[in-house]
């Protein structure tokens, strides 16, 4: 079977060096050695975070953006809108009724909201978010993607895709693939400038998209211990030097350790980050300078992608709906 990669981002937020590191390089490089690749903006995902929706409208601009100028080619990768592809919604409900709700319960995500509720558990949670895995598992099935470049943090909504092709499968034809997931950097977790994971819920990002003055005053911001230059650091748990790993070869690490054991001043130590990622993301800051220029831009190619990848997944709702009884009778 030929290999088909999909991805998607939640359109919540500005795109941030974590979902640059995480998930637009390494799929991109992935596009580049896989037959097919599927990359998509998950906004009814970001539907369950947000009411405010010209933040979703704006986001869902800037990471499609982001994902240009980071160097994705839409003339070989499919690049679209979840919420452009109505049958992805449609095929959800269907898995819906197939997924067994103790399935979810265990959802880390889930899991992880109630367990900051202390009297009502349920507080604040919507249904969203509740069967989120089984909206992310659509994403993925409906296309019978083979492979799926996601965070460690994902990793057990792939499981549950698993579980949830698998139970389709066993209960009406085997028509959907079992997917896999891809990890990177062997799982290795892009820290925000407080060291938890970057992420926008924790408000400790790293902008993709920000001029260089922007850059350098966020990774100023980066939390270390107070030790004084000339004391010897641990680049270990560093979150400056975790930081720089992301962006660099071993070699370049390896010498950068040495500078930590020689008392590099956190201030030297930050400028020595920023170069480091200034020279990655200046040239894609230029290519979305230029490509911001043309407000038509992402709809234009938003529109185009979705017609292509539309035959696809309505062929395989299609084959869903005759094996679950919706279709015409007779
Ligand atoms: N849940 C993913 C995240 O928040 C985004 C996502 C939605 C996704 N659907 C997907 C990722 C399908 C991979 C495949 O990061």
């Amino acid at each position: 079977m030929k290999k088909r990669i999909l991805t998607g981002i939640t359109t919540t937020g500005t795109p941030h060096i974590g979902n640059y590191i995480g998930a637009i390089k390494p799929s991109i490089n992935l596009a580049q050695e896989s037959s097919e690749s599927f990359f998509f903006l998950a906004d009814y995902h970001a539907l369950i975070k947000t009411t405010d929706s010209q933040s979703i409208r704006a986001s869902v601009n800037d990471i499609a953006l982001a994902w240009l100028s980071s160097g994705l080619d839409t003339n070989t990768s499919f690049f679209y809108r979840q919420s452009d592809i109505k049958e992805i919604t449609e095929l959800s409900w269907i898995l819906t009724c197939i997924t067994a709700k103790g399935l979810m319960n265990r959802a880390h995500a889930y899991k992880a909201a109630t367990a900051e509720n202390k009297t009502d558990e349920d507080k604040g949670i919507n249904m969203g978010l509740f069967s989120y895995p089984i909206l992310m598992a659509t994403d993925i099935l409906i296309f019978n993607s083979t492979h799926v470049p996601v965070g460690p943090d994902q990793l057990q909504h792939l499981e549950m895709t698993r579980d949830i092709a698998n139970r389709f499968n066993h209960l009406y034809k085997k028509i959907f693939n079992i997917p896999e997931a891809i990890i990177q950097d062997d799982g290795k977790v892009v820290p925000g400038i407080d060291g938890r994971k970057m992420s926008k819920s924790y408000n400790n990002i790293i902008p993709l998209l920000s001029d260089e003055k922007t850059l350098k005053k966020s990774i100023a911001k980066i939390v270390t211990n107070s030790l004084e230059p000339g004391v010897p650091k641990d680049p270990n748990g560093c979150n400056v030097f975790n930081l720089y790993s992301h962006f660099s070869t071993t070699e370049e690490q390896s010498q950068f350790k040495s500078e930590y054991l020689d008392g590099i001043s956190w201030g030297d130590a930050k400028n020595k980050l920023f170069t480091k990622i200034n020279e990655e993301l200046s040239p894609i800051r230029e290519t979305f300078n230029k490509l911001e220029q043309d407000k038509n831009l992402v709809n234009d190619l938003l529109d185009a992608g979705a017609a292509k990848v539309k035959p696809f997944a309505s062929d395989m709702l299609g084959e869903v709906r005759e094996l679950v009884g919706i279709s015409k009778l007779g």
